[in-house]
């Protein structure tokens, strides 16, 4: 392992305090590769090897994990990882053109980072913000109600090392790593920063208010689930007899006349 020797004292500093936080060692592993990927910038065999020997696993059931979550990642990433949500709503509302053209300005695909280690791009899968479709993300934050030159322009911006600011909680970006820092359990204080809902998010609640819509009591009576049919109780319709036209509301042509 080739940790310089006060990152890996800091390492396992910090990795005492989250396995700290669960009842096995090994419950922590989504914490602890979120705290290497904050050292590395991305998940590396380094840090597989530190994860499995700190929790007490293989570097294979480590590997496994973190390839199968997206939030980790296999190669390094730009200073600032930007992803462009194209799951169905955002895709349709412009997600797909925001992608086709920041590809095309950036020069790079999905978990690539441009050569400058500034920015990284990802296709991303629904952020639970549809109703500002379509969305983007910086370092997990959001930027709402985009457009195809809104996306450009910020990602120059990034480049440029101009401010940005979110559409929403905090006021400012912290760096890739400094996010998962704050993904493995280390709040850098600003989690309460900003507007977190817009009024699009709480549109429904206010329409709920305004008619005196509530939820039902969880005591309320429920219709009951049927009985279950014993084994001996099923009972199948009688087959027709050939030539016999099927009785009820079967359309002239529909596939429900075919085995006559
Ligand atoms: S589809 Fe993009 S946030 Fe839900």
């Amino acid at each position: 392992m080739t940790y310089e020797p006060e990152v890996r004292e800091r390492l396992e500093r910090d990795a005492k305090e989250i396995i700290g936080r669960y009842p096995r060692p090994r419950s922590a592993l989504l914490p602890m590769l979120h705290l290497v990927q904050s050292v590395d910038g991305h998940i590396t065999q380094d840090g597989i090897e530190f994860c499995a020997e700190t929790l007490g696993i293989t570097p294979a059931q480590v590997t496994g994990v973190s390839t199968f979550y997206s939030q980790y990642k296999r190669a390094p990433m730009g200073e600032f990882h930007v992803g462009v949500c194209t799951n169905t709503l955002c895709a349709i509302m412009g997600g797909d053109q925001i992608w086709d053209e920041l590809t095309a300005h950036t020069g790079v695909g999905h978990d690539e980072a441009m050569p400058d280690g500034k920015i990284s791009l990802e296709r991303l899968e629904c952020n639970a913000a549809c109703d500002f479709a379509p969305v983007m993300m910086v370092n997990w934050e959001f930027f709402d109600n985009m457009t195809p030159e809104k996306a450009k322009r910020l990602v120059d911006d990034l480049r440029a090392g101009k401010d940005v600011a979110p559409s929403r909680g905090a006021g400012s970006l912290c760096s890739w790593k400094q996010a998962a820092r704050v993904l493995a359990g280390f709040p850098d204080g600003r989690a309460h920063e900003g507007v977190p809902a817009g009024p699009e998010s709480l549109r429904g609640l206010e329409l709920a208010r305004e008619r005196g819509w509530t939820a039902p009591s969880p005591d309320e009576d429920r219709e009951q689930p049927h009985e279950p049919v014993g084994a001996g109780e099923i009972t199948d319709p009688p087959p027709n007899e050939p030539g016999e036209p099927i009785g009820g509301d079967v359309k002239p042509g529909s596939q429900e006349g075919r085995n006559q």
